[in-house]
């Protein structure tokens, strides 16, 4: 652990006045020291070969797919690592417009641009579209990339809570319309936005709409084209985004648009213009992953039906997991010293979640998400419950902020 101490005698600063170090000194002895009583709350056990891992975003299970990895060894033997250059030089025919194409298809939508990632597809696209004259209407829950997309573009953000229409049309009727920006399946809590139904108060007030689609592309739909194509919204739902770092298991994102707006995007978004793109063979890698991802539905079938049967036992259990509609479960403890001991025990028990604390969460809304994936096996989701159900008393359930919250219910 870093204490102030080290910190402090190996940069030799004591006695500076850079004003980032009272910042600096503030989080070691507000959050290292006093929060997490002197534990880092990220750093705990090392998992190994036989833990059962939670963490990853993989929820297809296709980090591994030979077809795949044959793919992204075939290009990089052929290719190397290609042109390192920004998307903007790239024009013509070429691997990474090739995907573009498929992608559009296989969303239902009139093109797609491809991004580095998700974080600078979603920071790309507000600042190609939003400025300081546009209200941007955004759901508390919403991933921090829209947010810093938001402060990039020079725009004002509305919050609005959770999944409240009633909120967010209050909203849209003080300050006019804007831009809606929401995520399909959201990913600290997976809960489901009410897409009809945003959809079609965004229109009723000549909104544009963003949905970011990272945690239900692959996942949702029958070939794994995302909520809003599965529910007919694509001619709807002005522009979609995606990590494709989640059920795509690889390291880009995406933006669906209009044909005119892709050539706009790519000379507006700085992330395009002044960032390298993707790398060829991480584009033949994706292509392959798309074929997978179509075909193997049944990839698709367990992960939901894993991610049933997880929410199913642990309601019985007494856990809240109510909010969560999808494959991502959130153990919502509260206060992060708790949180600490939720996954110490759960690492007893050589169970590995992900921690969620502020900034990634509100204040005492910390969280241990458990993110299910299609290769759990009975056995493996059986270790997980008889856990989830011995650690009940050490973890103190009962004094949890999801658990009173369900009980003032
Ligand atoms: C909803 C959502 N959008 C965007 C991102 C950013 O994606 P990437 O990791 O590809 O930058 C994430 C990843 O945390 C996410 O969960």
């Amino acid at each position: 652990m870093k204490t102030q101490k080290t910190l402090f005698s190996t940069h030799n600063f004591t006695g500076s006045s850079h004003r980032y170090l009272e910042r600096e000194r503030s989080f070691y002895t507000n959050r290292v020291d006093k929060a997490w009583n002197g534990v880092h709350i990220m750093h705990g056990r090392i998992p190994d070969n036989n833990s059962i891992m939670l963490v990853s975003n993989d929820y297809l299970a296709i980090s591994r797919h030979p077809d795949i990895l044959r793919a992204q060894a075939d290009a990089i033997l052929a290719n190397g690592n290609g042109l390192l250059m920004s998307g903007i030089f790239l024009h013509g025919d070429n691997p990474q417009a090739e995907l573009e194409k498929r992608l559009a298809v296989f969303m239902k939508a009139e093109h797609t641009v491809m991004c580095q990632s998700g974080w600078s597809a979603n920071v790309g696209l507000l600042q190609a579209i939003a400025d300081d004259k546009t209200p941007v209407y955004i759901d508390l829950f919403s991933h921090m990339s829209f947010w810093d997309g938001i402060k990039h573009a020079g725009a004002k953000s509305y919050a609005f809570y959770h999944n409240n229409l009633e909120h967010l049309e209050r909203k849209i009727k003080k300050h006019g319309p804007g831009i809606i920006a929401v995520d399909s399946v959201y990913s600290t809590n997976g809960s489901i936005c009410p897409l009809e139904e945003i959809t079609e108060l965004g229109l009723k007030y000549n909104c544009v709409l963003v949905v970011d689609e990272s945690h239900s592309l692959g996942t949702h739909g029958t070939y794994g084209e995302g909520l809003v194509a599965s529910l007919g919204l694509e001619n709807k739902i002005h522009f979609r985004t995606a990590s494709l770092a989640k059920a795509f298991a690889g390291r880009a994102g995406l933006i669906t648009c209009s044909d005119s707006f892709s050539d706009y995007f790519k000379f507006t978004s700085t992330p395009a213009i002044f960032s390298s793109t993707l790398l060829l063979h991480e584009i033949y890698a994706l292509n392959k992953t798309l074929d997978v991802i179509i075909a193997e539905s049944d990839r698709r079938k367990v992960l939901h039906k894993n991610a049933g049967i997880l929410r199913d036992e642990l309601s019985s259990l007494g856990y809240n997991v109510d909010i969560s509609k999808a494959q991502i479960i959130p153990l919502e403890v509260g206060t992060e010293a708790q949180t600490i001991n939720l996954r110490n025990a759960l690492e007893k028990n050589n169970i590995f979640g992900s921690i969620f604390c502020p900034p990634a969460t509100a204040q005492n809304r910390a969280l241990v998400r458990l993110s299910v994936n299609s290769s759990l096996t009975e056995e493996q989701l059986n270790s997980i419950i008889s856990a989830c159900a011995a650690i009940r008393t050490e973890v103190d359930v009962a004094s949890w902020s999801s658990t009173k919250r369900k009980n003032r219910c």
